[in-house]
């Protein structure tokens, strides 16, 4: 692959996570990291405040950008049905939902979907410990959760997974062909926030990350172009 070809095809996986509170703040961080990111991930804090129309405006002032819609849905299957038909009207590539219901569940998503929209299944989300699992009436530990649901999202035909970095490994064994999502993702020397466990966007790739999901360490930056075209560069010379 040409180094060209090489940094293109990492940035079509890298995904900056808008975590703003409104329309206009992510159209001025859209205008700023069109060409340097493949996808924009709109979170609940977005959508919450602007709803269908900050998907809308963002696909037509920025056709390149691909949307992750990032809703972590959950619900009886006849009502995730009607939220995945709306969100398949919005041109979006990407959406969460929760993984916990099993595969029945999640294959009405996936049919409801249909080609151009793909389903990630969110296994468990990672400020959920031993001791929240416990209150909430598992019996497992989540590292066994996750394996079960990952193997959930597989055979219900989803598009891949959001998985922390630590999980990527046992994620790949059990459901190779998946896209892996990863957030927590932190350049060597950057700021870890609120995130525990944290990997280089190097370290990520080569765990077998498809997509990383990068927010302040993007947004927060001096320089936000600059600060993804180096996460940029680094993804590429760990997929080479
Ligand atoms: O700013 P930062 O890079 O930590 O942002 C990470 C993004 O990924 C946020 O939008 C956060 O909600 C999301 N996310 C996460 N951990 C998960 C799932 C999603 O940090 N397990």
């Amino acid at each position: 692959m040409s180094e060209t070809n090489a940094l293109a095809h990492a940035r079509s996986r890298l995904i900056v996570a808008l975590d703003v509170p409104d329309a206009a703040t992510a159209h001025r961080a859209a205008q700023t990291l069109n060409g340097h990111v493949g996808m924009l991930k709109i979170g609940l804090q977005l959508f919450v405040a602007e709803g269908p129309a900050i998907v809308r405006s963002l696909r037509t002032a920025f056709p390149k950008l691909e949307i992750f819609l990032d809703l972590k849905l959950h619900d009886i299957p006849n009502t995730m049905r009607g939220a995945i038909a709306s969100a398949r009207e919005l041109d979006v590539r990407l959406l969460t939902v929760h993984a916990g219901s099993g595969v029945e569940h999640l294959r009405a998503c996936v049919d409801e979907a249909g080609d151009s929209m793909g389903i990630l299944a969110v296994t468990v989300l990672t400020s959920q410990d031993s001791s929240a699992c416990r209150e909430a009436g598992h019996t497992r530990e989540p590292a066994e959760l996750v394996a079960m649901r990952t193997a959930c999202a597989r055979e219900a035909g989803c598009a891949g997974v959001v998985c922390s970095g630590a999980e990527l490994v046992h994620v790949h064994d059990i459901a190779p062909t998946l896209l892996h999502v990863v957030p927590g993702i932190r350049p060597a020397g950057s700021a870890t926030n609120d995130q525990r466990r944290v990997m280089t966007p190097a370290q990520a790739i080569s765990s077998h990350a498809t997509h990383l999901v990068v927010g302040r360490p993007i947004m927060r930056a001096d320089d936000p172009a600059a600060a993804a075209d180096a996460i940029v560069h680094e993804m590429a010379s760990a997929l080479s």
